[in-house]
């Protein structure tokens, strides 16, 4: 409990209470309002959830103002350096980094669920073949629970773990089979040799006719985008997981509703639309207009990739895939070199101008992620998929940490009704 007390006061009846605040191990404290409405007979109203903390979290902290993600107490930029997606997974599911033992058995359980049920991925078979691949991975891992249903008690926390360990593992080999679907080319079951990140490159760019080996400078860029990806506390596909699973529902179902929250352009849909917006702007000749354009109020575009609910400084994540972007495309040059070119000079044309700078508006992680994706062969279809794919390890954990907190309350928001007030039924022949 944090010392600070608040109090409420009704100025037309007089009627007073204290709100208590609880204090977080950092970060702002939280204003407990559960009493309010039956001490004053009033709701809070809080559109998008600007000042409203929706759960207690051990998971993930960010400093917006600061430009600080940590995961379970740890620097994004440490793990980013040091670690694994998968070393990362454990750490998020867990609450702590794993040793030697612990990873090499999370390791060969990950591996032992890497394999779709046969009847799952026939599944792909019936998609029109231009279907949007996050429509193809919600829908399937939505239909997961009518493959494993014999382990979603979700009271049983050997089921939760089983999920945890499927969903995480099966999860590449869904995004590939999407790919592939797509492109008309057989699926490429997984390599159990393989680490999880070189596994999906293979998964994603192997074909029967010809050898295929997976570029470490590849697996290592591929691995760090996961990595930042992972986790960001309760954005709007984790609150959509937690929401969703707070009702009860099967874990799968829970994911796949996060799945569908995340292809949103203002979440994890923004890289795609960051890169139809550099086709669009072209050359750097027009990035004068292409912002002129964007602070005209009345045009409705809007600088993608730039801007943050939570980060009012640079997004840490930003920085640390501009850094490989330059390795990335150092090594490939090629093609996607003029797109990186426009991307960095419009971030410092932006960075200058005053429209950006008052508010604070600063690249977000998927100013450059895309711009890697790309220069990897990912087609921009997929990157939405990619994020989601990362994303399914803090999705995971947050669920976890969610059904595990004995408190647990199903998700029920009010509202401020504007509605009609009661009124009675005409006949149709009665209505004017
Ligand atoms: N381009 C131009 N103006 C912007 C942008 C932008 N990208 N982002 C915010 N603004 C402006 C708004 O018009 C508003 O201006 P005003 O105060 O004059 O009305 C002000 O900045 C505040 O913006 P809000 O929309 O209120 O901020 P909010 O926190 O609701 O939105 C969001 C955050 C959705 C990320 C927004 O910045 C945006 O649309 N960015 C582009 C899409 C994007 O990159 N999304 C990815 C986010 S990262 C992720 O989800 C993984």
């Amino acid at each position: 409990m944090s010392n600070k007390k608040f109090q409420l006061t009704n100025l037309a009846t007089g009627k007073s209470s204290e709100l208590d605040a609880r204090a977080g191990t950092i970060g702002p404290d939280v204003v407990s309002l559960a009493g309010l409405y039956k001490d004053h007979g009033v709701f809070t109203f809080d559109p998008g959830f600007m000042a409203t903390a929706s759960c207690e979290s051990h998971i993930t902290y960010i400093d917006g103002d600061a430009g600080v993600l940590l995961y379970r107490g740890y620097p994004i930029d440490q793990l980013a350096q040091h670690s694994s997606h998968l070393e990362v997974a454990y750490l998020l599911l867990n609450g702590e980094l794993p040793n030697a033992n612990e990873f090499r058995d999370f390791h060969d359980s990950i591996r032992r669920h890497t394999m779709l049920n046969e009847s799952l991925l026939n599944m792909f078979h019936g998609f029109h073949h231009n279907a949007h691949p996050m429509a193809m991975v919600s829908a399937i891992v939505a239909s997961m629970a009518a493959f494993y249903h014999d382990t979603t008690d979700i009271y049983d926390a050997r089921h939760r773990e089983i999920f945890a360990h499927r969903i995480i593992a099966k999860i590449p080999t869904i995004a590939a089979a999407a790919y592939k679907h797509a492109l008309g080319q057989p699926f490429v079951y997984p390599r159990n040799d393989l680490d999880y990140t070189s596994n999906m490159l293979n998964m994603f760019f192997a074909v029967p006719c010809e050898p295929y080996t997976v570029d470490s400078l590849h697996a290592k860029a591929m691995d760090l985008l996961f990595i930042l990806h992972a986790d960001h506390e309760q954005n709007a596909s984790t609150s959509t997981v937690r929401l969703a699973g707070s009702t009860g529902c099967n874990p799968y179902a829970a994911i796949s509703a996060g799945v569908s929250a995340l292809w949103g352009p203002a979440h994890g849909g923004a890289n795609e639309a960051v890169l139809e917006m550099l086709e669009e702007i072209g050359s750097v000749k027009n990035v004068a207009d292409f912002l002129r354009r964007v602070k005209d109020k009345d045009g409705g575009v809007r600088l993608m990739g730039f801007g943050h609910r939570v980060y009012k400084n640079f997004d840490p994540r930003a920085k640390i895939i501009r850094e490989m972007c330059h390795k990335v495309l150092g090594q490939l040059g090629g093609a996607d070199s003029p797109t990186f070119e426009l991307a960095l000079k419009l971030e410092e044309i932006a960075l200058q101008d005053e429209y950006f700078v008052s508010r604070k508006l600063y690249p977000n992680v998927d100013f450059y992620s895309g711009i890697i994706y790309s220069a990897l062969g990912i087609p921009r279809s997929m990157f939405t998929v990619m994020f989601a794919l990362a994303r399914t390890a803090g999705w995971v954990s947050h669920w976890l940490e969610m059904i595990a907190d004995p408190s647990m309350k199903i998700g029920r928001p009010r509202q401020l009704y504007l509605g009609p007030t009661q009124r009675d039924y005409l006949p149709l022949v009665k209505r004017k």
